[in-house]
């Protein structure tokens, strides 16, 4: 830690002088956001404001988070950085491999003994590199970082979407793809689209049956699972101060769920007492010294139509509980209403399953308020009629809930304790009958409800809520249940109601872990050897691409004219290719294989030139690989949209694919390409691209002109010996030639190293 403390003393001395020049720069009071965002430029004070929802800008971020699944292919691209260390703190956490199935302890030695060969590699790179490891068992990425790492002010970067769960410390923590985190570890900055900003006013307190998470519940009602995009959700008022940190920390992590760019919460004494009841006072300390910086300016929250680009009012003294769901994260049903909707709807009543925990709702307070529940089955000769499962978030969280007595008042209520891991939040839960598919209402505190996001199984209802009345619900087994109004029926026939959840914000007695599962990496890494077995089907090191030989290239192929909408998931798709994202070559087998074929409207069915016949775009592109013969992508608007995964990049580059020439690109995925030093092109002329066809061969007469600004010329032969010359544009700067020029970004960083 004392590394990090020192990193936090930089940000924050740093931060005052910045902020009071940016206030004047921009010419008016900032919210937190803005704050946060000045304070992380890479090139210092510019002499104009910026354009929010405009303007791209580069920042420093103080940290990198990755999780186990995403961070092998970032690692190994890391290894042909050929820096000695990260250039920023890093680590890497070991939670979505484990599959949840019987408990805790079978589960993990499972995990260990199938994926035991990427926690291996990851543990060797990490202590490589000068990266923080934390092993299978150890936690969940978010739950571990808000815990250890998380600091008011401060900007970080994660390879997960739910990194914004840091907001609840008062961090702006963005999910991002690997390559990103690749940039930031390799010491260049970090490019965003400077944000607009949505402030949600909170007024009034949270009691009885309502939590932190029906305040996300209810934005995400309102705004729905888009209406973030491309925003900082920031939150304030009296209401945002009264609650705690933690509970900031879920709403921020569901903030992923509304499309958010990051959700963030100003600095206040709920957060000095989760840093000081966590190990960290020296960062409280500092904190204290600048706190009207890690927070907006008053004048801000008085007035907030002025300053932000949306505003939300919720009084959280007014606020119901809520069930968002199924399917969606944004269907949002006050439990008042759940009764009429699930009869309207035809939901089924019966929840077969109740599961609390994950990296969104399994901070000491939620298990703390849920166990409260759990205590009042036996008070009051209650049964619990659904299933009930806890997937704690760390090992710090379940060893000091297991010490206070929680776990054995789960137990009474014969609940499965699952590894602390993400489990069925990510999918990875082997739930018995699944595969029956049957028509079924589950309730869980996580934060996504997609179709089989939990078990695999379609028709599976999932419904989202707080910990306490996830808990509620499981002990009464009914989806129509109010435990504010209504009774349950206990062994004596009698009526009892379930009285409100109870439970301390923090553990009175500290938290506690005998190994909360962390490994420092190696002072000196330069004598660790990362090894991967050359026969492993699921780690491949990566071999440098080859520089561009200067020379214009002849001779391409048409390998595919993708039609419509082609995102990263026709790209390279997720599900069961999910085992192969550390072996290059294995993932490169679903290279395109969504994407439709032009030509035929065929999925997976390209015309091999050579041959003549038809064949499935792998194969094809690894037949003209082995004649050595270039090809290109040729593709519609928005090309490459959806994840920001490098895969959907590095899977043509490494197959022999030389340019990819679309109507428009994802922008993500347009710098993902420059990055592994493909052609990104667009036509000049949209039109020309029903000029294409299927024999067509390409040529790149004025490749060796390559210039920003400066078109480039194709040459399109069809079979009939006829020529189509169109213009191509792109949008390169010098350094990205020289990207291309190298044969990828990190090619280039290596040389400087
Ligand atoms: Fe993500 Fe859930 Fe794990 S949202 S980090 S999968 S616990």
């Amino acid at each position: 830690m004392a590394f990090d403390i020192e990193m936090i003393k930089k940000v924050y001395a740093n931060m005052p002088a910045r902020v009071d020049k940016a206030r004047e720069i921009v010419g008016r009071p900032l919210t937190l956001s803005e704050k946060i965002l000045y304070n992380h430029l890479w090139e210092g004070m510019p002499s104009q404001s910026f354009t929010r929802g405009k303007d791209y800008v580069d920042f420093a971020p103080d940290r990198v988070a990755c999780q186990d699944a995403t961070a092998q292919m970032a690692l190994l691209q890391f290894m042909h950085a050929g820096k000695p260390q990260v250039a920023v703190p890093t680590t890497v956490h070991c939670d979505h491999l484990i599959q949840a199935k019987v408990n805790a302890k079978t589960d993990l030695a499972r995990a260990k003994e199938q994926s035991n060969e990427v926690f291996d590699f990851l543990s060797s790179i990490s202590n490589k590199y000068g990266i923080g490891f934390w092993k299978p068992g150890a936690g969940i990425i978010h739950q571990v970082v808000l815990e250890n790492y998380a600091f008011p002010g401060g900007m970080m970067i994660g390879t997960d979407s739910h990194t914004v769960n840091a907001g609840g410390l008062g961090m702006v923590a963005i999910g991002v793809g690997g390559a990103d985190a690749v940039d930031v570890m390799s010491g260049m900055a970090w490019e965003l689209k400077f944000p607009k900003l949505i402030g949600v006013h909170l007024t009034g307190k949270l009691s009885g049956w309502t939590a932190p998470k029906d305040v996300i519940l209810k934005v995400a009602g309102i705004l729905t699972v888009k209406g973030g995009t491309g925003a900082i959700v920031e939150y304030f008022g009296e209401g945002a101060t009264s609650m705690s940190c933690t509970g900031k920390g879920t709403i921020c992590n569901m903030g992923a769920e509304i499309g958010a760019t990051t959700s963030t919460f100003g600095y206040d004494d709920s957060m000095e007492r989760y840093l000081r009841s966590t190990n960290r006072a020296d960062v409280a300390d500092e904190a204290n010294k600048i706190r009207p910086y890690l927070t907006g300016d008053a004048e801000v929250y008085a007035n907030p139509e002025q300053y932000f680009d949306q505003v939300i009012e919720i009084n959280l003294s007014e606020l119901e509980p809520h069930l968002n769901g199924p399917f969606t994260p944004d269907l949002a049903t006050p439990i008042s209403k759940m009764k009429e909707e699930a009869i309207k709807n035809d939901w089924p009543l019966q929840i077969q399953v109740g599961l609390i925990g994950s990296c969104t709702n399994s901070s000491y307070e939620d298990i703390a308020r849920s166990a409260s529940l759990a205590k009042q089955v036996a008070d009051k000769k209650l049964k619990t009629k659904a299933q009930f499962t806890i997937t704690p978030g760390s090992e710090v969280v379940r060893h000091t809930i297991e010490r206070d007595g929680f776990i054995d008042l789960f137990d009474k209520i014969n609940a499965t304790v699952f590894a602390n891991a993400c489990g069925p939040c990510i999918g990875m839960w082997d739930r018995e009958g699944a595969e029956k598919e049957e028509r079924n209402t589950i309730v869980h505190s996580f934060n996504r409800n997609f179709s089989k996001r939990a078990d695999g199984n379609p028709n599976t209802l999932a419904f989202v809520g707080s910990p306490e009345l996830v808990t509620a619900l499981a002990i009464a087994g009914d989806l129509s249940f109010n435990p504010i109004t209504d009774t349950l029926i206990n062994e004596d026939g009698m009526e009892v109601k379930l009285d409100e959840p109870t439970g301390n914000e923090l553990p009175p007695k500290g938290f506690d872990a005998e190994d909360p599962g962390y490994q420092a990496p190696a002072a000196d890494g330069s004598h660790v050897q990362v090894v991967v077995s050359p026969t492993s089907e699921r780690l491949q090191l990566l071999a440098p691409f080859a520089e561009w030989d200067h020379k214009n290239i002849t001779g391409a192929k048409l390998l595919i004219k993708a039609f419509g909408k082609c995102t990263t998931d026709h790209i390279s798709m997720a599900g069961p290719w999910l085992r192969f994202r550390g072996h290059l070559d294995n993932i490169s087998n679903n290279m395109l294989i969504g994407a439709i074929n032009a030509f035929n409207q065929k999925a997976n069915s390209v015309k091999n030139q050579l041959t003549g016949e038809y064949d499935a775009v792998p194969a094809v592109q690894r037949a003209y690989k082995a004649a050595g013969i270039p090809s290109i992508v040729v593709g519609d608007h928005n090309y490459g949209e959806g994840s920001s995964r490098e895969h959907a990049a590095m899977e043509p580059r490494f197959l022999g694919v030389k340019a990819v020439l679309v109507k428009s690109f994802a922008r993500i995925h347009e710098t993902n390409l420059k990055k592994q030093g493909m052609l990104a092109l667009t036509f000049a002329n949209e039109a020309d691209y029903d000029l294409i066809q299927e024999d067509d061969t390409i040529n790149f007469p004025d490749l060796v002109e390559f210039a920003p600004g400066k078109q480039l010329t194709l040459e399109f032969v069809h079979k009939d010996g006829s020529k189509d010359v169109i213009m191509a544009n792109h949008s390169y700067n010098e350094g990205q030639i020289g990207w291309f020029v190298a044969g990828s970004a990190l090619n280039l960083i290596a040389t400087e190293a």
